[in-house]
Parts: C-alpha cells; sequence; structure tokens
C-alpha cells in the first residue's frame, strides 16, 4: 500500500475578499493571534505524518516562502538579546521540507492541484486549501489518512452548513453512510440556492489517489469560470470510488472577514496570556454599544 507522504497547500489565490490588505500581502500570511494562517496548515499536515509539502503560490507570495525561510539575523538578535523562547518559536517553521511551485495565472483551485502533478507523481496525496483551519484533538488530515489506509480511495473531509450557505461550498450527494463515511452519487460545486442536494460541505481537506491528474489536465472550467477540483472529483467519483467523511473538529473560514475575525477572538480568548484582558475590554466595547443605542 502506497502511504499518503506528500501534501498540496494551494495558496495562489487572489483574497479578493481581503483587498486592499492583499493587495501586497498574501491572505495566507494574515496572522491568527501571531501566526499566519498557513502554519496553522503546516502543522497540521506534519502532525499528520505528511513528509513533503509543497504550497502553490503565485504572484505577490513571495512573504509566504520567506516565511519558511531561516531569518538568521533575526536568530542572532534573539539569540544576543536571550528571547529564547521566541527564538524557537521563529525556527519552528523551518523545520518540515517545504518546496514551492508557481501558478502563473490563477485559474481556479483545480488548476493549482494540476500545476504540482508532477511533485506528487504517482502517489496518494493530500490537499489543505490555504484559508481553512480545523481544530480537535485528532488533525483533520489525519482522519482523512486513517480513512484512506482502511478503504484505499479518496476521501474528502465534509461538515454541515445552514441552508442559506450551501451556494457557497462543493457539496455532496449521499447514497449511503457508515458513521461518519459517506458514499457519495455527485458532488457539485456551488450548488444554487435552493438546490443543494445536502447540507454536507467539502471543506479544504482532501486525500487523493493520482488518478486525479487525469481530469484535471481536461482544464474544463466550471463554477465561475474556474477549473475547479470537485468537478474532476465527480469525474473520477465515476471511475473509482471516492468517500466523504464527516471530520471531527471546529472548522474555521479564514478566508473571508468575519470568519477572519471570529477565528482571531477564538484563538486569543484560549490563549493564556490575552483571555482575561481580552474578554474584559470585550466587555467593555459591548456595553459601550448598549450605552450608545439607549442614547440613540
Ligand atoms: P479561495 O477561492 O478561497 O481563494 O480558494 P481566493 O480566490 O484567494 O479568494 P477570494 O475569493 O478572491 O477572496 C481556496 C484556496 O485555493 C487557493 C487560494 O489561495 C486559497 O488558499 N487558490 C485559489 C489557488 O491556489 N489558485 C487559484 O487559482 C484559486
Amino acid at each position: 500500500m502506497k502511504k499518503v507522504k506528500k501534501a498540496i497547500i494551494p495558496a495562489a489565490g487572489l483574497g479578493t475578499r481581503f483587498l486592499p490588505a492583499t493587495k501586497a500581502m498574501p491572505k495566507e500570511m494574515l496572522p491568527i493571534v501571531n501566526k499566519p494562517t498557513i502554519q496553522y496548515i503546516v502543522e497540521e499536515a506534519v502532525e499528520s505524518g505528511i513528509e513533503d509539502i509543497i504550497i502553490v503560490t503565485g504572484k505577490g507570495k513571495r512573504a509566504i516562502e520567506d516565511h519558511f525561510d531561516h531569518a538568521f539575523e533575526l536568530e542572532i538578535n534573539l539569540v544576543e538579546k536571550g528571547k529564547l523562547k521566541l527564538l524557537e518559536e521563529v525556527r519552528r517553521p523551518s523545520s518540515v521540507d517545504i518546496h514551492y511551485i508557481r501558478q502563473k495565472e490563477p485559474k481556479g483551485l483545480g488548476h493549482a492541484v494540476w500545476c504540482a502533478r508532477r511533485f506528487i507523481g504517482d502517489e496518494p496525496f493530500a490537499v489543505l486549501l490555504g484559508d481553512d483551519i480545523v481544530t480537535g484533538d485528532t488533525p483533520c488530515l489525519k482522519q482523512l489518512i486513517n480513512q484512506y489506509e482502511m478503504l484505499q480511495c479518496s476521501v474528502i473531509g465534509v461538515q454541515p452548513v445552514s441552508d442559506q450557505e450551501t451556494n457557497r461550498y462543493g457539496i455532496i450527494d449521499p447514497i449511503g453512510k457508515d458513521g461518519r463515511l459517506y458514499q457519495v452519487n455527485n458532488f457539485v460545486e456551488k450548488p444554487a440556492p435552493g438546490m443543494a442536494p445536502s447540507n454536507l460541505a467539502i471543506m479544504g481537506r482532501y486525500v487523493l489517489t493520482p488518478e486525479i491528474f487525469n481530469y484535471l489536465s481536461l482544464q474544463e472550467q466550471g463554477a465561475g469560470g474556474e477549473i475547479q477540483l470537485t468537478d474532476a472529483i465527480q469525474k473520477l467519483n465515476q471511475y473509482q470510488n471516492v468517500y466523504a467523511y464527516h471530520f471531527d473538529g471546529i472548522r474555521y473560514d479564514v478566508g473571508e472577514k468575519l470568519g477572519y475575525i471570529l477565528t482571531t477572538l477564538d484563538f486569543a480568548i484560549r490563549n493564556g496570556e490575552l483571555r482575561i484582558p481580552l474578554l474584559k475590554a470585550l466587555e467593555e466595547i459591548l456595553s459601550r454599544e448598549s450605552m450608545q443605542k439607549v442614547i440613540g
């Protein structure tokens, strides 16, 4: 059995929902408390047993490469000042082997994954989206890899969303269920409102067999004029089973403004140093708001 040892992290999107912040800075570098989003994702991959990571980058994404590189001057400065705990934090991202490939044009997620095909070769692999963070006891990707090892088939991570949100995601049409595992009839990218076959949405974590590249290489455009990974998964599903797994854990959407703010608050509230002052500040903000309502 071939093990899942490689992962692709697509990070070449334009991040238009965060403009103008993302004009010169990659959205994947936006910090959640003190770590960039993409570092949480790399850490999940490593904790799941991934040995090699390829990040798909694009124009204006150099900061990602710099972040995962050694920063000698900074490290020497921290040693001289005796700031050893910070030094450990600064060194941590460089401890895994990370490779890069450029997607010349942001033609869609499916195209970004296809750009990494030579790095993957003929092996099963993982995809972790650069703007979804998942927390939980067992890393989300590890849960999918465990399923892959039993089934020897592609496994896609899903979680339920509300009826109003189904048109923002790839949605599955399940035909059978065994615990948290679903057999899937169809994978539909961003179904029109009221047309979703279920509420189970694809949440940025995938384990795929290399046959997916046969379908991605067709370069067919789907929803929004983009080359969609979901469409290729649907085609693969007609040739070999693709399963969906309802993973355990909290998923944070850091790719849009409200999701990003809520993620930051949630992570900060769990941070020993920030918890008390943050809760106090939030109380003050809320009481100011209700005072203004009374006056207004
Ligand atoms: P998104 O659609 O959430 O990212 O893609 P985006 O296009 O940057 O966001 P908006 O809508 O303009 O705000 C999910 C992930 O896929 C990557 C993105 O970087 C993101 O991490 N992606 C998307 C690519 O690598 N290439 C693409 O062509 C599109």
